[in-house]
């Protein structure tokens, strides 16, 4: 399948096969959120990998995110801002390096899902985050167990505006 087909039949998965993402894979798909583009170059990113069955439970314990449980493994997204740039572009640089996440994985055949179900507080909690961080967003990633139907997603002509509103 070409990339532009990957890109445009990725949906969000939920359910996952009990079978491990190897740790080839996992690290391309990592990789792949470290070359992301930031703001300036600033990379005001870090990520957490969970893997440990335990840290999966606790952070399950929602009906937002209860699959993390299933999933091989979750990236947590943080913004750790240090100056003005990554302070005003920090979530966004962040953003982009967990969708270069989910690209990457669809590419290599496992599936994602985006979680902003959360707490921050809780999240913090569970992982020990600094409080000066922030908690972007999750992502669980998997071998998918379900190939769901499309979402419906806006027509073009109401989003678009060619050249002025
Ligand atoms: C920022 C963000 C937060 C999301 N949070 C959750 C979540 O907490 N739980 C969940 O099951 N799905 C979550 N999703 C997945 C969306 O529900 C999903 O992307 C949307 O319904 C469109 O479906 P698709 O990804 O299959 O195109 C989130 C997606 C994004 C981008």
């Amino acid at each position: 399948m070409s990339a532009i087909d990957i890109i445009l039949q990725r949906r969000s998965i939920r359910k996952y096969k009990n079978e491990e993402v190897s740790a080839e894979v996992r690290e391309k798909i990592i990789e792949s959120g470290r070359q992301a583009p930031s703001a300036a170059n600033r990379q005001p990113w870090h990520f957490i990998l969970v893997t440990d069955s335990k840290v999966k439970e606790d952070l399950s314990q929602s009906r937002y995110r209860a699959f993390i449980k299933d999933a091989s493994f979750t990236v947590v997204g943080i913004n750790l801002p240090y100056d003005e740039i990554s302070e005003k572009w920090g979530v966004v640089d962040v953003t982009i390096a967990l969708q270069n996440m989910v690209l990457a994985a669809e590419i290599l055949g496992v599936g994602s899902c985006w979680i902003g179900g959360f707490y921050e507080a809780k999240i913090k909690e569970i992982l020990h985050i600094p409080n000066e961080a922030k908690v972007v967003a999750l992502v669980s990633f998997g071998i998918p167990a379900e190939r769901p139907a499309p979402r419906p997603k806006k027509e073009l002509k109401e989003i678009l505006h060619y050249n002025k509103w």
